[in-house]
């Protein structure tokens, strides 16, 4: 099928999707393995850590929320989440992606 103006996704998209695959990848951010996304069902490995969902109400600033994904510690200093910055498991733009991609939810 041609692209068109309906079929490319706009950047914008583009970011969230390769930030949703980033967040749910076993060997990137492996977020699933502590949070639920969403509105998804709970199971039994999901609940270690708060549901992600409703982030633009719980983080209205963007770079506070990039920093609660890159350094939980300095939010929460005996946290278990890994801090993805200081451990480089992520990357700035990969911490960047995620962040856009939690927004929608
Ligand atoms: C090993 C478990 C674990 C993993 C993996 C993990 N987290 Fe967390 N996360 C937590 C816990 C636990 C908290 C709650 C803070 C606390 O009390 O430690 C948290 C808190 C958060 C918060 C703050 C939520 C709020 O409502 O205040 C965000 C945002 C977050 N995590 C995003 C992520 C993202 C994005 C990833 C993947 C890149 C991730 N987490 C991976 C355990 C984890």
């Amino acid at each position: 099928m041609a692209a068109t103006e309906q079929t490319v996704d706009s950047p914008d998209a583009v970011n969230i999707t390769a930030g949703e695959k980033l967040a749910r990848n076993t060997a990137k951010g492996n977020c699933t393995a502590c949070h639920r996304i969403g509105t998804e069902p709970a199971t039994r490995t999901a609940t270690v850590g708060p549901t992600l969902a409703d982030i633009k109400s719980k983080f209205p600033d963007h770079q506070v929320l990039v920093n609660a994904i890159a350094d939980q510690g300095q939010r929460q200093p005996d946290t278990i989440m890994p801090p993805y910055r200081r451990n480089r498991i992520l990357t700035e733009s990969e911490i960047e992606l995620i962040a856009q991609f939690l927004e929608t939810l």
